[in-house]
């Protein structure tokens, strides 16, 4: 089992990335270790630069997001924690695959569309070939498992079929250079929407700082967020079906229920009838119970330069023993000589 994902070091990390992606990278750190694999997370700093962004700002939001992950639980001594700009193999097989990727596959790209919008011809070629970085990643450390959310499901699949015809093309079958990575996106995956509009995700591009709870508000900042949420004046339904037509009460339960390890049905089953006066304030202890502990953690960590320096030298130093390897046979099996 090896376990590689990459998360992108912008801006402030908030609740929905916690639920739906940090708390997952804990759980799979502990079952690779269990089983002899590896576990490797990275800051897709590379993968910043491919929109307008701050150069003084980048660096900064790369350690906010380790302090994030290792105060929810990464473990240095367990998982390989590293940003791509010191493991320069990212970039390297990134070029090597630029030669089997092709153009169709990435005009098919719906974040590329999304992003791109109507004006293609003024994206930076880094948007556009950011799948290729991404399938680099991966495929650099052979990896078997990929956690991410839905919405890089495509960008897996053509890891995937980058590796197999890379693999066709200069490779015996006996002995392929890549391995096919296999998405794993967890069943409970929580989809945590904005406090503000049930319909949008929780996002940190959202304008106002009441759609989201974000890991290093207070615990006076998240009642307060909690309290002044959108709701409607029903009472909570009994069973999930009673929630059809309410985003914003769904996704106030999806987030009850993902924060105590629990089914929303089993929460409505506890709290059905009552109306959000009480629920409200319920919802608001759970989050201060589950996120207090690691805003603490955040926050001694976050001013801790040189403990962050140190987490990510050490982790970059192990990713390019472990990518060496297949970095080495790609540059072989294309013909490269490097001597
Ligand atoms: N594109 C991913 C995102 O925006 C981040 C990412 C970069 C990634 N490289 C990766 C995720 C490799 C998984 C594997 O969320």
């Amino acid at each position: 089992m090896i376990v590689v994902s990459g998360i992108q070091p912008t801006g402030k990390p908030h609740l929905g990335n916690y639920l739906g992606a940090i708390r997952n990278y804990v759980k799979l750190q502990d079952e690779a270790a269990a089983q002899d694999g590896k576990c490797l997370i990275f800051l897709a700093d590379l993968h910043a630069i491919s929109m307008p962004h701050e150069p003084q700002d980048l660096h900064a939001s790369t350690l906010e997001m380790v302090a994030t992950l290792v105060a929810c639980g990464l473990d240095p001594a367990k998982t390989v924690l590293f940003n791509q700009a010191q493991v320069p193999a990212h970039a390297e097989l990134q070029w090597l695959l630029m030669g089997t990727a092709r153009m169709g596959w990435l005009n098919r790209m719906t974040q590329w569309k999304d992003k791109a919008g109507k004006n293609r011809e003024g994206q930076s070629v880094a948007l556009f070939s950011y799948p290729v970085l991404q399938a680099a990643d991966v495929l650099l450390y052979q990896a078997t498992h990929v956690p991410v959310g839905e919405d890089q499901k495509q960008h897996l699949e053509l890891a995937r079929d980058i590796a197999q015809k890379f693999n066709n093309d200069f490779a015996s079958e006996e002995a392929p250079v890549f391995t096919q990575p296999e998405p794993y996106i967890p069943k409970a995956a929580a989809r945590i929407m904005s406090l503000r509009d049930g319909s949008r995700k929780m996002s940190k591009s959202e304008p106002s700082d009441m759609s989201r709870i974000n890991l290093s508000d207070t615990a006076d900042e998240m009642a307060q967020k909690v309290k002044k949420a959108k709701t409607d004046p029903e009472p909570l339904p009994s069973e999930m079906a009673g929630l059809e037509g309410r985003a914003e009460a769904l996704n106030l339960i999806t987030i009850f229920a993902a924060l105590a390890e629990t089914t929303p049905d089993a929460v409505l089953a506890e709290y059905g009838g009552q109306g959000f006066g009480h629920f409200k304030p319920v919802l608001a202890e759970k989050l201060v119970e589950v996120l207090g502990p690691i805003r603490t953690r955040f926050v001694e960590l976050k001013e801790d330069r040189e403990a962050l320096d140190a987490i990510l030298a050490r982790g970059a130093s192990q990713a390019r023993e472990l990518g060496r390897p297949t970095l080495d046979s790609a540059y072989r099996a294309l013909g490269l000589v490097r001597n």
